[in-house]
């Protein structure tokens, strides 16, 4: 369910029409939907009513102020993977003891700040990092709040990309070695053992995985307390799938079912990291059709060029990710024709769809659906293209979150050498 429908004709996102908002703010352009937003995370928080829970929006997914703000708001915890996505955590009004800090590669000065602001707990993914946290919390004179990212080697069924449960992925530790560095763990005087951590992988729209990934944790939560290491929350990660095209992903309601059993009874907090579900079909990517070009004869293909390219949406061109592309005013006579909707960018990769049949004009507006996960999240400045403008609509308020950025942003910080 999503905020964005069609009314007279017009794609609306909630009560604003998407032209209204290209007119005002130009394309590209992403467009949220607070209400989408709002109605996501109610949905997953109700689901697991009943279960010890702590939600932590991972904010990789879409780390725009609006974003985090409103999910501050609605109660959110927040999943980090750098120094900068805490800062914008904070600054949003987001509460740093409801912040988990995931990734394989944590520095010191990010390890630090974290103690600063006393974060709930630091997801630990190696030996190495394990002494590396341990020795900053010591110099500090604190105590380091630790979970094990343990990676159960199960197969989430995604796109390899983007599967991270694995034994060959670089992600956690192997599950067979995690009761030996919790041993450790527990003998470093900088370290507090608070959980264990799991997250096999993203877009994933099979229960079993999740099933599977919980049941082997929970065995070694079994493992530790018999030698009496006493674990407090299971981060089960986020990887929750989303419909981008034909994909049936299990409603939150069935993903939460499907582990509850396993859980019950067990005192045992839940932590989760949802991203794209909470966000994903928030979002739209506005773009306006520049030029219409026939290709070869023989070739039989048709390109749309639009203003939005793969600096602005990489999905496509990084995954093959299929995005629904519709166009803004519903068209009543033209004939429709089959297109590839491409960007500007000198690159062949360059896409946003293939195949897409539309009827298209010069200068119509497109919409990109589904882009509010991972969208302008992962926009470039590539063929020195400026980042695009971020809106959220809420009912009839519209709200520039970000501007466009400019071409002096760019070059912010750039000198050109005074060579002799
Ligand atoms: N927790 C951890 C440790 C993660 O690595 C991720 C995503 C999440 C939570 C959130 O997963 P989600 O609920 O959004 O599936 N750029 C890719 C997705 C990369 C996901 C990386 N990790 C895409 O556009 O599909």
């Amino acid at each position: 369910m999503d905020h964005f429908e069609y009314r007279d004709g017009v794609l609306h996102a909630e009560d604003v029409a998407l032209s209204a908002i290209a007119e005002r703010f130009g394309t590209p352009c992403y467009v949220y939907s607070a209400a989408t937003i709002r109605r996501h995370y109610r949905v997953f928080d109700e689901a697991l009513a009943g279960i010890d829970h702590d939600i932590c929006y991972a904010v990789k997914a879409n780390g725009n102020l609006g974003v985090l703000g409103l999910l501050a708001d609605l109660g959110s915890g927040f999943d980090i993977v750098s120094v900068g996505e805490l800062e914008r955590v904070i600054t949003a009004g987001g509460d740093p003891a409801r912040v988990v800090f995931s990734g394989v590669g944590k520095r010191v000065d990010e390890i630090e700040r974290a103690l600063e602001v006393g974060i709930a707990c630091f997801n630990v993914e190696s030996e190495a990092e394990l002494e590396r946290i341990d020795a900053v919390a010591q110099r500090m004179g604190v105590r380091a709040p630790i979970s094990l990212r343990v990676n159960p080697d199960v197969d989430a069924q995604t796109h390899p990309y983007i599967a991270t449960g694995l034994k060959e992925n670089k992600f956690g530790v192997d599950i067979t070695r995690a009761e030996t560095l919790y041993a450790r763990a527990a003998g470093m005087e900088g370290l507090a053992i608070r959980g264990v951590d799991c997250h096999i992988g993203s877009q994933l729209t099979q229960l079993a995985p999740f099933r599977d990934a919980v049941e082997r944790v929970l065995a070694l939560i079994d493992r530790l307390a018999d030698q009496g290491i006493a674990i407090q929350h299971l981060d089960v990660g986020g990887g929750l799938g989303i419909r981008y095209r034909d994909e049936q992903p299990p409603s939150p309601a069935a993903y939460a079912e499907n582990i509850r059993d396993l859980v019950a009874g067990r005192d045992l907090k839940l932590v989760f990291e949802p991203g794209r579900v909470l966000v994903g079909n928030a979002g739209v990517l506005l773009t306006r059709v520049e030029v219409l070009k026939p290709g070869a004869e023989d070739a039989d293909k048709h390109f749309a060029i639009v203003d939005a390219a793969m600096n602005d949406l990489l999905r496509p061109a990084l995954y093959d990710g299929w995005h629904a592309i519709v166009p803004v005013a519903e068209a009543s006579d033209t004939v429709s024709r089959t297109w590839e909707i491409v960007g500007p960018i000198c690159e062949t990769g360059d896409f946003l769809g293939h195949d897409r049949d539309l009827a298209l004009q010069t200068g119509d507006l497109l919409a990109v659906r589904t882009a509010g996960a991972y969208g302008f999240a992962m926009a470039s400045s590539y063929n020195a293209r400026p980042r695009p403008a971020e809106v959220m609509v809420d009912g009839d308020a519209v709200h520039e979150v970000r501007a466009r950025e400019t071409v002096a942003d760019l070059m912010r910080g750039e000198q050109r050498l005074p060579f002799a």
